[in-house]
């Protein structure tokens, strides 16, 4: 039986059935995955077992992956996941305890519940994400996508004309600076300078225009930041209005692939004291 591709709304996510991802990839299923990731820009796996390392092996199959940030902006602590490339998208500590309220890790997660696109602060930055879920809480902790490319044709042409030549300045320490979280040494800071990317980017496969804004953006190059930042906050309270956006309710065993080019995610909230164990690997956005 072949793969089948399940669209959850006309044009944006889609349920994939019928593959065990911790087994060899074959060429046609590859194709038919990275397909429909084109197609719908998130998509769902569900009730896979997989370990770190087959997680990380599917990933490559789409892409060179990003080792995490992770490491670079924690340093002197013990990590819990021994593969640098898996982001360790969980609330537990070194020694796999749920993180204290005050744990510099755990206020740093916190930013994923901003509205973002993962690994915009990096040059490159991330192309697909693939999230697996370990342990889930009871409730809560649901994944939220917006569709950028819908929100991008949504918009007046004259917007699409002043937006369009726009490059904003991207650094996780605007994201993490909203939530005043800034408890980060130098070194830690020099590892993650701020990068540019446009406004508007093109998708290099499909060729549809999408908003490419997230709470890493801090401001428009060449623009005074306070009008810069403004029309950024415009295009993501846009770009996240109800008809943009998918709410995804994560069972335990969900592979989620999203296309960070073309959308953006934020965690919802959840008892932080309970276990949430995701993983994530993020490819690298450069020319296949
Ligand atoms: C992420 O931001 O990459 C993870 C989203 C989540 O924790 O739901």
């Amino acid at each position: 039986m072949g793969i089948r591709v399940t669209p959850v709304a006309h044009d944006f996510v889609a349920e994939i059935s019928g593959i065990d991802l911790a087994r060899p990839l074959a060429a046609a299923d590859r194709d038919a995955i990275q397909a429909a990731i084109d197609r719908y820009a998130v998509v769902v796996f569900h009730d896979q077992a997989l370990t770190d390392e087959q997680h990380l092996a599917f990933a490559r199959h789409f892409g060179p992956i990003h080792s995490s940030a992770q490491r670079a902006r924690h340093q002197g602590i013990k990590h819990r996941l021994a593969i640098p490339e898996i982001a360790d998208i969980s609330n537990l500590d070194g020694e796999s305890n749920v993180l204290a309220p005050d744990a510099k890790r755990r206020l740093d997660w916190l930013a994923n519940r901003l509205w973002h696109t993962d690994a915009s602060f990096r040059e490159p930055a991330g192309a697909l994400s693939l999230l697996y879920a370990h342990v889930i809480p009871d409730d809560g902790g649901d994944t939220e996508f917006a569709d950028m490319r819908a929100a991008y044709d949504a918009l007046p042409d004259a917007t699409k004309a002043q937006v369009e030549p726009m490059i904003a300045e991207h650094s996780i320490w605007q994201s993490r600076g909203q939530l005043a979280v800034t408890r980060y040494t130098d070194e830690e800071r020099a590892t993650l300078p701020p990068v540019h990317h446009p406004v508007v980017r093109t998708h290099p496969t499909t060729g549809r225009k999408a908003l490419y804004v997230a709470s890493h953006a801090s401001h428009i190059v060449g623009l005074p930041v306070p009008d810069g930042r403004l029309i950024l906050m415009d295009l993501m309270e846009h770009a996240t209005q109800r008809p943009f956006v998918h709410r995804h309710r994560r069972r335990v065993g969900d592979l989620v692939i999203w296309d960070n080019r073309c959308t953006m995610h934020r965690a919802r909230p959840f008892d932080t004291t309970k276990v949430r164990d995701l993983r994530r690997v993020t490819t690298m956005d450069v020319a296949a």
